[in-house]
């Protein structure tokens, strides 16, 4: 029991005390015995015994072997230890066998375990390591210091025995955490620490949008070593919730803070508004599915005026079918009309050799069901995309992953779908007639990731299945392939591309357009050939999850660099999105990214101009997942028609600020707080390191217009998202 606590005291603080600067003492004088006076800088020890902290007081020719000792330790404490002004020192006098009070210059600075003379007398904390804090008014810098030790020991061995005392130059995170966990309601501020410490904890509450402060309560906290101050702070939503505490002996303060979930978008008007790409491309000849996407009061009524022959308009739901022989550039009118108004939006059919224009824009099973999807989750899915108004967003593409394959072929070696997807193309007739497209997941190898048969040797074939069921998109992951990869010689760049450029041959002898998506973890430099061999987009790293490290990996770490590679018809695909409710299981759960990180992650993917798949079971979204998924202004910047993707311009003091030129000659710029504080910035300032003078700026998210020329404070792991029109230009809007 002792020596748990021991370890789990020594694990807790280690960690902390890496880092920091120390000095270490190996030797001190020692006598048996009891006096008060041996507690004073002044006392005369020149004759007690020297002895170094590796063996216990038994070993030092002692009779007596319980009861009381003193140890005197003297050095000369450099003021470099000090941090700032103010700074206390840190004592770590490891464990001492049994209980000890210890004094630094005569001042006392803290006792473990008590002496028989105590109320309840004596008690042993011998596997307890000691942190003491010590007043930076007590030390006498760049001189000789006394620290004098008070020891009571019963039974072998006692004393200090294990190894040297360390003199830490300390700072209050080395020895003191601050942190919010959820509750029911909201928070919980916890306050823990190995020291004795006393200070102020601030709670601050203040709304998120306007950032005025709400409340602002301080408890004074008066902590013994090893304890834990907890207080539960409710949590309303659009509140941010600030804590701190300082210790006044240390200049830094321990700062926590959350978000509850915040909708910094305004609803979208009643009148019918056009939410979709500006351009969609189809090859002669191939089904036109397209999707009117317009917000606003339903039920709506659509018009298209200069549709080309063989393109139709069902104008209840607003879906193009149909198909265009003729290549060429056809510029149509959307008219939609509710009964608030009505509403045109200029928009290209794009009849030629190229599809994926834009990004794709839909969803993924993955990330939410993974393994356990179904053709009614899909279904459930689906009509919630229509029903809930994403698909007014420009959302279109279902698709399923890995999980819907049957163990078996056919004897005509046909792939078929297993019982939990009774009529794939029953799915794909009725995704069709609401104008979203269908997805399909496979593999090059003989086996998909999940197990699931893949397309080996059966490409061509896979290809007239998945045609026969009306699929749209065809993500092909690597992953079984390895196999083959690895049996092989060959490892050169056309061997990761050879399985690839297989499928796509088959793929392009169907009479349908099928987005190419390949999935292989940007193995091979794929961004270098993908766009090559006609695939139309390709993931650039490993799955992506819902955390922050997953996120800051994927998205900060993987994707700088890679630009030049993306662009209208192939995309670098950083992977599907995580907010929402997603689980990769049958139980899901909300995204475990804050707030503010799921801002960061949708506004980096609408600058990287990436597949925005969303992972989540739709039919659960709520209304912060739809205000991050459902503006209108963040998906025009990841579906602009120059398809130029961002580039990390800045990357300084923990901050990134990437931006993207855009076809209207503004520019989009993300200026992101990776650190773990708010940081204030000048928002001219921000933009003058990228070359950018503007004196007002369009805030995306906030759908309006904010002066340049002023400080704006981005929470920790959030991001600041702005559409820069440069000095000097007129503005279209
Ligand atoms: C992985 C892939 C995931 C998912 C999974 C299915 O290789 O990266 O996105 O498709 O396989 O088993």
């Amino acid at each position: 029991m002792v020596t748990k606590r021991f370890l789990a005291a020594v694990l807790m603080v280690l960690p902390f005390l890496l880092s920091a600067q120390e000095l270490t003492v190996n030797e001190a004088r020692f006598c048996k015995g009891d006096d008060p006076v041996w507690s004073a800088f002044a006392y005369d020890d020149h004759a007690w015994l020297k002895v170094s902290f590796d063996q216990p007081w038994e070993e030092l020719g002692l009779d007596q072997v319980n009861g009381l000792g003193w140890y005197r330790l003297h050095m000369v404490i450099p003021s470099s230890l000090k941090k700032g002004k103010v700074s206390a020192i840190l004592l770590d006098l490891g464990a001492i066998d049994d209980s000890d009070e210890t004094w630094v210059n005569g001042h006392s600075v803290g006792k473990t375990g008590t002496f028989p003379e105590d109320p309840g007398g004596y008690s042993s904390e011998w596997g307890k390591r000691r942190y003491y804090v010590v007043d930076p008014g007590w030390v006498r810098w760049d001189q000789e210091n006394v620290i004098a030790v008070r020891v009571y020991n019963y039974g072998d061995p006692g004393g200090f025995y294990r190894g040297p005392i360390r003199i830490i130059k300390p700072s209050l995170k080395d020895f003191a955490t601050l942190s919010l966990v959820a509750e029911a309601g909201g928070y919980k501020a916890v306050l823990a620490t190995s020291v004795k410490t006393a200070g102020p904890l601030q709670i601050t509450v203040e709304d998120v949008l306007t950032g005025a402060r709400e409340s602002s309560k301080t408890q004074k906290v008066n902590l013994a070593a090893w304890k834990e101050k907890q207080l539960s702070c409710p949590l309303a939503p659009q509140k941010r919730l600030k804590v701190t505490y300082a210790d006044p002996r240390f200049e830094e303060v321990l700062e926590a803070e959350v978000c509850a979930p915040y909708i910094l978008t305004p609803p979208a008007p009643a009148t019918p508004r056009y939410n979709g790409p500006l351009v969609f491309g189809v090859r002669p000849g191939s089904p036109v599915i397209f999707r009117l996407a317009f917000s606003g009061d339903k039920p709506m009524e659509y018009a298209v005026e200069g549709l080309p022959e063989g393109v139709i308009l069902d104008p209840e739901k607003g879906v193009l079918s149909g198909s265009c022989a003729v290549a060429g550039d056809y510029p149509l009118v959307f008219v939609a009309r509710n009964a608030k108004g009505e509403t045109r939006a200029e928009f290209t059919l794009k009849v030629g050799d190229q599809i994926a224009l834009t990004p794709p824009m839909g969803w993924n099973s993955w990330n939410c069901w993974a393994l356990s999807v179904s053709q009614e989750k899909v279904m459930a899915s689906a009509a919630a995309l229509i029903n809930r108004g994403l698909a007014d967003y420009g959302y279109a593409y279902m698709n399923i992953d890995d999980a819907w394959e049957a163990d078996e072929r056919t004897p005509d070696g046909r792939i078929q779908a297993n019982e939990k997807f009774p009529d794939m193309k029953g799915l794909g007739d009725w995704l069709h007639a609401n104008g979203l497209k269908f997805g399909i997941y496979s593999s090059p190898g003989d086996h998909t990731c999940g197990g699931y048969l893949g397309s080996l040797d059966h490409e061509r074939l896979d290809a007239e299945v998945w045609n026969s069921w009306g699929v749209d998109y065809l993500k092909y992951d690597w992953c079984g392939y390895s196999k083959v990869f690895e049996a092989g010689r060959d490892k050169s760049e056309a061997a990761y591309i050879r399985p690839y450029l297989k499928m796509q041959q088959f793929l392009r002898e169907q009479p349908r357009d099928i987005f190419y998506s390949l999935c292989q973890y940007g193995w091979g430099r794929v961004w270098e050939w993908g766009a090559f061999i006609d695939a139309n987009s390709w993931r650039t790293s490993h799955d992506i999850n819902d955390t922050w490290e997953s996120l800051y990996v994927t998205g900060f770490e993987r994707q700088p660099g890679l630009h030049p590679y993306a662009g209208p018809g192939h995309w670098n695909d950083p992977d599907m999105l995580i907010v929402g409710k997603v689980g990769w299981s049958s139980s899901l759960r909300d995204s475990r990214l804050t707030p503010d990180e799921q801002y960061t992650h949708i506004s980096l993917w609408s600058l990287l101009a990436a597949n925005m798949l969303i992972g989540c079971d739709i039919a659960q979204i709520d209304d912060f997942t739809f205000n991050l998924l459902c503006n209108n202004e963040v998906n025009a910047v990841n579906q602009d028609i120059l398809g130029h993707q961002a580039h990390q311009d800045v990357v300084e003091d923990g901050m990134q600020i990437w931006s993207r030129d855009l076809y209207d000659g503004s520019y989009a710029v993300g200026i992101f707080n990776l650190n773990e504080a708010s940081v204030p910035v000048r928002l001219d300032g921000a933009l003058a390191k990228i070359g950018l003078g503007a004196d007002s700026v369009r805030d995306l998210w906030r759908q309006k217009e904010i002066p340049a020329g002023a400080e704006y404070v981005i929470p920790p792991h959030g991001v600041l998202y702005v559409k820069v029109r440069p000095s000097g230009q007129a503005d279209s809007r």
